[in-house]
């Protein structure tokens, strides 16, 4: 293939990034993971999955850096996920000293690459990965607001028995419990959402997309989910890879737009070759701005732990 994605991090994101990558045949795909020979292994058994599945991506894996030289995109995955009753927040120490290191190991072989980070907390990692490759804040970029708000579409199509396809959702802010669904911005096949469904249903589905995460980790016990969020971190490496200038909700590098310097969070930005295209800002009511006020200082809060803990 012509292109190359990296995935640092063989677990249960990774390795999902790393078939849907190959079955879309995006790219050849590195999957890079500590653990001996299982990243060898898992990417052994995706290449021989292909003839069956139908496509001519390679996947190789490996315990070092040294075969992701020249990767187009590099998808981060590397650390510790959630189990019940921990928050994302609690992952904060041990997943910046992972991030911090799989960063600057893998900028040092890729410096075009656009990184995706996935590892949480999502907002605080991004921190972690710009200061760690020095590349510019547009080549880094975060993946939540396309897992949140294919969540929330889930629910929406769920709640009218209409199609997936048919539900466009937008939800902003931070990876977290401050996360900002909007039901304004939110429409199936263009009819506004507060049109189909009365208020106090689309507050619960808002409320289930804040839990989602905490809902998948409550039935799984073991970690964290893993098909959706590899799903959206893959349709922003599509999106970048074939510069398809695609606007979807990602967490990335705020300098002065809605209000937030030197700051990631969850906002609408155009995906494209090279990563961030632009940031798009939309109008937002009072009480929205508040909502992602709130998010803006819950993200505030770990950078300031990150700080502290020499990040
Ligand atoms: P997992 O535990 O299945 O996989 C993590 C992998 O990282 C393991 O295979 C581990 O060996 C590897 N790893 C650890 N240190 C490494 C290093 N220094 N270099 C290379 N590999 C290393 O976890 P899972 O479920 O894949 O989740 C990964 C991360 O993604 C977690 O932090 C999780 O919270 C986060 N996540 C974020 C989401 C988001 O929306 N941003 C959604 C889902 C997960
Ligand atoms: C999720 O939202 C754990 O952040 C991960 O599923």
């Amino acid at each position: 293939m012509l292109q190359k994605i990296t995935v640092i991090g063989g677990g249960n994101v990774g390795a999902t990034c790393a078939q849907r990558a190959a079955e879309k045949e995006l790219a050849d795909v590195v999957l890079v993971d500590v653990v001996e020979g299982m990243p060898q292994g898992k990417g052994l058994d995706l290449c021989e999955a292909a003839p069956i599945e139908k496509h001519d991506a390679r996947v190789v894996g490996a315990n070092d850096f040294k075969p992701t030289a020249g990767s187009d995109v590099i998808i981060v995955t590397a650390g510790i996920a959630r189990k019940p009753g921990m928050s994302r927040d609690d992952l904060i120490k041990t997943n910046a000293g992972i991030v911090d290191s799989v960063v600057k190991a893998a900028a040092k072989e890729s410096p075009e690459a656009v990184f995706i980070i996935v590892s949480n907390p999502l907002d605080a990692m991004c921190h972690v990965a710009l200061k760690a490759c020095g590349f510019p804040p547009q080549r880094v970029i975060g993946m939540a607001g396309v897992l949140d708000s294919a969540r929330f579409r889930y629910f929406i199509a769920e709640a009218l028995d209409v199609s997936v396809e048919n539900c466009h959702a937008f939800v902003l802010g931070g990876h977290g419990d401050t996360m900002v669904p909007l039901p304004r911005l939110s429409n199936v096949s263009g009819v506004p959402l507060p049109e189909l469904l009365p208020a106090d249903k689309i507050a619960q589905l808002c409320q289930r997309t804040a839990q989602g995460g905490a809902e998948i980790v409550s039935l799984l016990k073991t970690g964290s989910a893993f098909y959706a969020p590899a799903s959206a971190a893959v349709e922003m490496a599509e999106a970048v890879l074939k510069d398809k200038k695609k606007v979807l909700p990602c967490a990335a590098y705020l300098t002065g737009q809605y209000g937030y310097n030197d700051l990631f969070i969850g906002v609408p930005v155009k995906l494209g070759q090279g990563g961030v295209l632009d940031v798009l800002e939309i109008k937002l009511t009072a009480e929205e701005k508040a909502a992602l006020d709130k998010s803006a200082d819950a993200v505030r809060g770990l950078v300031k732990v990150l700080g502290e803990l020499g990040f």
